[in-house]
């Protein structure tokens, strides 16, 4: 079946269901920021609430979890729908690997149903074994989305792990914000590094609904038109994330210049991350 609307920008991880986690409030936070999103040309919105992976493990606490996502998406949908004819309003999880192990076999817990699985590593940490279990979770049939990759603390200045999270087949999604350091220096030049080397799949807001804060769609935009890199702001918002909505594999994203990031040309990849930050966390895992 065509996609009609497959060229439209596409958002992927959003937190703008109702009352289930530190996004959106209530129905009106959730209209407000959807009409936010349109205004700056987003039309198809795929939102991630938080969800511990842990939480797999028990299946009543995972069945209550996810009835109380189910109703609140619900309630959010039927008014989007009215509210937003043109808005196509799907949902999936961001799921915090605080297991190694856990479990993605029911449809809900993924994004829109598909193979995909939108994960974050506890705590901004980068913990021991990663790459294992990433291997682990493509093994079992599903297809991992970093988020926000940028963001880990520990992440060395070679990006040694985040080359192999690659290697075995994760695909990464660096948040817009990152790019103009709204999470500081560090961030924003890993995040440039991953996009001059190709390394990001998919740019998305991780826009938590507060009205008060910016959702950086404008400025990346802006930015990439203006030194002609078009091609990778439609690769990055528009054909990748739509293509998860169909269940298919990322395309390779052009490779970014310096000065098309920065402006300037002569960054090095170095953070402000302390060596001790390298140190890993362990995973919480039940006694
Ligand atoms: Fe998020």
């Amino acid at each position: 079946m065509i996609d009609q609307d497959a060229v439209a920008y596409t958002d992927i991880h959003s937190h703008l269901v109702p009352g289930v986690d530190d996004g959106a409030r209530t129905l009106e936070d959730t209209l407000a920021s959807v009409e936010r999103l349109t205004r700056l040309g987003i039309r198809k919105i795929l939102t991630t609430p938080h969800l511990d992976g842990s939480l797999t493990k028990d299946p009543k606490a995972l069945e209550a979890r996810l009835n109380e996502v189910t109703a609140a998406w619900e309630i959010a949908a039927d008014a989007i729908g009215r509210d937003f004819p043109e808005v196509t309003f799907k949902r999936g999880h961001e799921i915090m690997l605080d297991v190694p192990d856990v479990d993605f076999s029911d449809p809900r817990v993924r994004l829109a149903g598909t193979t995909f699985v939108l994960i974050e590593w506890p705590r901004l940490h980068v913990p021991p074994g990663t790459v294992q279990v990433l291997e682990r979770i493509i093994g079992e049939g599903y297809r991992p989305i970093i988020a926000h990759p940028e963001r880990y603390i520990g992440i060395d200045r070679s990006l040694d792990v985040v080359r192999q999270w690659r290697d075995v087949g994760a695909r990464l999604q660096v948040n817009y914000g990152s790019v103009f350091g709204r999470y500081g220096a560090g961030p924003k030049l890993i995040a440039s590094h991953m996009l001059k080397r190709g390394w990001a799949d998919y740019l998305a807001s991780d826009f938590h609904a507060q009205s008060q804060s910016k959702i950086y769609f404008k400025e990346i935009s802006v930015r990439l038109e203006s030194v002609g890199a078009s091609e990778a702001l439609k690769s990055l918002c528009m054909t990748n994330p739509s293509r998860i909505l169909r269940g298919e594999d990322p395309l390779p994203v052009p490779l970014l210049l310096p000065e098309q990031l920065s402006g300037r040309k002569s960054e090095e990849c170095s953070t402000s991350v302390s060596p001790r930050s390298v140190r890993h966390s362990n995973y919480s895992r039940p006694k």
